[in-house]
């Protein structure tokens, strides 16, 4: 009798357990599987997850939803540039631009502009005459405040903050960069971009991004910048690592030694431009006009798995020393949404296959997204 007893209840229990089992694999996963942390839950309430957007971008319904999700920030890939918005003296052209930051504003993202002086995607205009002759200084800074003014204006309350100049560090020069700005203005054309940004609008932040900046060749140039415009006594808030890596360079150790030197100037660092390259290419960095006119072109049919995990294991060790320094670092921007989108299809060779990002082509998290997420996790947020 009692061995009828024990046995019927273990007939019962496992058929309540089966009852309460689900029955398929696609049935287990849905209910036992927490939906895993979007990027700025993992990254928690004091580091901005950012993307560099389009303006059609954000036309695709599931993009945008993911962007949403995804991300606390909004860069504009291009809308912001002083080419879109006022590529005729005098005329602005806000639309695109205004697309983006009215979706910022709809999701409660932070938004920022990138970006007020450039020597690549600016009207000629702004700092050369005709014939291609640097413009008298006080020409090109009655220009440039006119351009700033009127820029800063419109998005004032909208733009956390402003990538005041980019890219001013010389790639082959001693120090800074010949641009056409540098040579209408002066040596001090960055610190002039600076106090005339701080004059436009005093409440918002004000930045100096650019690429390479962890390289040997550049750091010192980097650090000489940021000390003179500490001390011409503008407001400089953080600096804009742009973060174009590639799957084997620069080592993590060269990243982390920057953002210290950086943080150690009094300076918060931001991550601005953040991709790495899997393809094959002669140089690194990001200047836009170094393209290379051929390249190999390996996985148009897709990232094979091997390469799938190099990356994700990069962009794990990439986010160990980012989530480490929390604290000095307050964004992380990637360039891009999802690898169709991303500019390396473009640069530095036309029409390839690149898969840079943590999204693949139909907007699913790939390995290197989990990768990142561990890495954030693994780190309590402040
Ligand atoms: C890139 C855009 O993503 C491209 O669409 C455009 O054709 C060229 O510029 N560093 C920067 C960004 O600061 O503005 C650049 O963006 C990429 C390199």
């Amino acid at each position: 009798m009692r061995l009828f007893q024990t046995s019927s209840w273990c007939i019962l229990l496992v058929s309540l357990l089966t009852l309460a089992l689900p029955s398929s694999p696609a049935q287990a996963e849905e209910s036992s599987t927490p939906r895993k942390p979007t990027l700025k839950q993992a990254a928690g309430p004091n580091l901005l997850m950012g993307c560099a957007v389009s303006a059609s971008d954000l036309d695709n319904p599931q993009r945008a939803a993911l962007i949403a999700d995804q991300f606390s920030c909004l860069t504009a890939g291009n809308e912001f540039k002083p080419l879109s918005l006022q590529r005729e003296k005098g005329k602005f052209t806000f639309e695109q631009a205004d697309k983006i930051a009215d979706f910022a504003q709809q999701h409660g993202m932070k938004l920022i502009g990138h970006n007020l002086m450039w020597h690549n995607q600016a009207p000629a205009w702004l700092f050369e005459d005709e014939n291609k002759q640097p413009l008298p200084r006080a020409q090109a800074l009655a220009n440039l405040k006119a351009h700033i003014d009127t820029v800063m204006k419109h998005f004032q309350g909208k733009v956390l903050g402003w990538d005041v100049v980019n890219e001013a560090v010389g790639d082959s020069e001693p120090y800074l960069r010949d641009t056409p700005a540098h040579k209408a203005i002066g040596d001090d054309f960055v610190v002039q971009a600076f106090k005339l940004a701080h004059a436009a609008d005093p409440n918002v932040q004000l930045y100096y991004n650019d690429y390479n900046m962890e390289e040997p060749y550049k750091h010192a140039k980097s650090m000489r910048l940021i000390k003179e415009l500490k001390a011409a006594g503008v407001r400089l808030d953080a600096v804009g690592i742009q973060g174009h890596w590639l799957i084997d360079k620069p080592d993590v150790a060269m990243i982390e030694k920057c953002i210290d030197d950086f943080a150690g100037l009094g300076v918060k660092v931001m991550i601005t431009e953040l991709d790495v390259d899997v393809l094959p290419r002669k140089n690194a960095g990001a200047d836009i006009t170094a393209t290379e006119k051929a390249g190999l072109d390996p996985y148009k049919d897709g990232l094979p798995a091997d390469v799938q995990q190099k990356l994700a294991k990069r962009y794990g060790e990439i986010f160990k020393i980012l989530a480490k320094h929390r604290g000095e670092i307050t964004r992380i921007t990637f360039w891009g949404v999802d690898d169709g989108t991303s500019w390396l299809n473009f640069f530095p060779v036309r029409g390839r296959t690149n898969h840079p990002l943590l999204f693949d082509r139909n907007l699913q998290p790939k390995l290197a997204f989990d990768a990142v997420i561990e890495a954030l996790k693994a780190s309590s947020p402040r």
